[in-house]
């Protein structure tokens, strides 16, 4: 018998208890762990969370699979993937700090597949400690053949900039195409086709809790992202014998083991520690209807905790499309210094605060402390605008935001699409005070 892991339907939901089988019957029903499992299968679970953890936090998933895990998994030796860094990596570049831009990280030659494509571009806190993130670029040209991976250090969460993604997990496959996210869990085994033949994104790298829902407060049931348009694959297996590798990224170090047939034989499954994509279309902005604007977390699509309330490891935030309508206002970003670290980067069209410079498929690193905010072509459009509703239209632009300080790699300061200049992007703000209350607007 065998199975080819096509797109199954996708299941709507966030935080759901799914329940899904590729073959008629092969869930269990009524218990988790039969004497003997339909089909002959492997009863499994796993964890996402400690088996204690509160209700609301408890993340697992019953897994019915060809094979048990143990035979996914041999002798392993150590691997090297020398481009993609774990924190700790404090000051890997020689870089002085500063605020720094970069345009596109370029495809390379060659075949190399999503794994490989790999580059860190920062790194926050502490994988050992299950605390921070990394912000990384994958730049992909080759599929993942009989080659899987796991991450047991965090979620990944990944944001295609150019070229779909076809990701083939444990519990099922699903289609990501730019202006969509998926999130892979922690020690969740998947690979990676480019149906596109090549690929290029950004990756949040979470080391510490599981990405969730922001709470909306006063905006109340609605808006923001619905957890309607989370939507996780249904199972879909691989009953493939031939000789295949599994990668694993564990502390900071990758090792690999090789078995005979494919780990991805998940017939069945239920839980609620799954794999998900989100449209980032789907999001359904809230702000300012009468002057100024809130701050840009208004528009967080996940969040995950640190333990201190509102003081995310990590939000993932996004500047979608939207109507601009306030009153004597300054539209764009105001100036700010942030306690949190923000790693950007641009999917598509323009952002409203740097016209020029901030490209598709490029990023930009606000650090702890370090002032930024709208260039001088930016604030003086935005002080002289005509502020009629204006629809800033076909962009995306996101931010990983982390309360901790993101150190940046050797990669990441010495590549070549870094802007030395970026900083004179504030060099024509002009002094405005004269002492009159008008002041010179000259
Ligand atoms: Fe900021």
């Amino acid at each position: 018998m065998s199975a080819e892991t096509t797109p199954g339907g996708l299941m709507p939901g966030f935080g759901n208890d799914f329940e899904t089988e590729a073959l008629p019957g092969a869930l269990p029903q009524g218990q988790n762990s039969p004497q003997r499992c339909p089909y002959g299968l492997y009863a499994e679970q796993l964890s996402g969370s400690p088996f204690t953890a509160p209700r609301a936090t408890n993340e697992r998933s019953w897994l019915y699979r060809i094979r048990p895990s143990v035979k996914h998994s041999g002798r392993y030796k150590a691997v090297d993937l020398p481009l993609w860094k774990s924190g700790p990596a404090p000051f890997d570049s020689e870089l002085p700090i500063g605020q720094t831009r970069w345009d596109p990280v370029p495809y390379p030659d060659g075949a190399v597949d999503f794994i490989a494509g790999m580059r860190t571009m920062t790194t926050a806190g502490d994988v050992h400690g299950q605390a921070g993130m990394a912000s990384h670029i994958y730049v992909a040209t080759a599929d993942m053949q009989d080659a899987y991976f796991f991450n047991a250090d965090g979620e990944l969460l990944l944001v295609p900039q150019d070229g779909r993604l076809r990701v083939f997990t444990e519990l099922g496959v699903m289609d990501v195409a730019p202006l969509e996210i998926c999130v892979i869990p922690r020690g969740m085994v998947f690979r990676v086709e480019l149906p596109d033949g090549r690929a290029r994104g950004y990756v949040c790298e979470s080391y510490g809790a599981i990405f969730t829902l922001p709470d909306r407060g006063p905006i109340g049931a609605n808006c923001l992202a619905n957890p309607r348009d989370f939507k996780t694959p249904a199972a879909a297996f691989e009953d493939k014998e031939t000789p295949s590798t599994v990668t694993v990224k564990w502390c900071g170090r990758f090792y690999v083991t090789e078995i005979g047939h494919s780990p991805l034989d998940v017939v069945a499954w239920h839980g609620n520690y799954v794999p998900y994509k989100y449209d980032l279309r789907t999001f359904s902005p809230v702000g300012a209807i009468l002057f100024d604007h809130p701050d840009p977390s208004i528009f967080t699509v996940l969040t995950a905790p640190s333990g201190e309330p509102g003081t995310a490891n990590v939000d993932f935030v996004i500047f979608p499309p939207r109507w601009m309508v306030a009153e004597n206002t300054f539209r764009p970003p105001w100036y700010h210094r942030n306690i949190m670290s923000e790693f950007m980067g641009l999917i598509t069209g323009q952002y409203d605060a740097k016209e020029q410079g901030f490209i598709p498929g490029g990023m930009s690193l606000h650090n702890m402390m370090l002032p930024h905010g709208p260039d001088a072509d930016g604030f003086e459009k935005a002080s002289r605008a005509d502020l009629g509703p204006q629809k800033l239209d076909a962009t995306m632009a996101f931010m990983f935001e982390t309360r901790l300080p993101q150190h940046l790699t050797d990669f990441a300061g010495s590549l070549k699409t870094r802007q030395e200049d970026y900083v004179d992007c504030w060099a024509g703000l002009k002094k405005r005070f004269n002492g009159t209350p008008e002041g010179d607007w000259d």
